[in-house]
């Protein structure tokens, strides 16, 4: 089973276990990580699901798309190059152990 290991803006950490498949949002949102919020669902359109993503697995991931790239730049001051919108991080195998830290803002 894939962990991920999510880091609050004051460095409490949560280790979860996620289900294959799964994006990084679902899994914080089942498993009572607040801060990560998912307001949409999933769909690109809200933003409360940004995350950091520890460059030790960025490369693992699908390139950013268009829209993502689009929701990151409008919503977000927060912006950094590890951003990322964790629901459109699905979890494998691979990516047992993938850190990501959640934004100031939405803590
Ligand atoms: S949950 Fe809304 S953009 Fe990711």
């Amino acid at each position: 089973v894939p962990q991920v290991v999510y880091i609050e803006a004051d460095g409490q950490q949560t280790e979860i276990d996620a289900e294959v498949d799964d994006s990084v949002m679902e899994t914080a949102v089942q498993n009572g990580v607040e801060s990560i919020v998912g307001e949409c669902g999933g769909s690109m359109s809200c933003s409360t699901c940004h995350v950091y993503v520890d460059p030790r697995w960025a490369a693992q991931l699908e390139p950013i798309d268009e829209l993502e790239d689009e929701m990151l730049e409008g919503t977000s001051a927060e912006r950094r190059p590890s951003s990322r919108l964790s629901c459109q991080i699905a979890m494998t195998p691979e990516l047992d152990g993938l850190v990501v830290q959640v934004p100031e803002s939405q803590v």
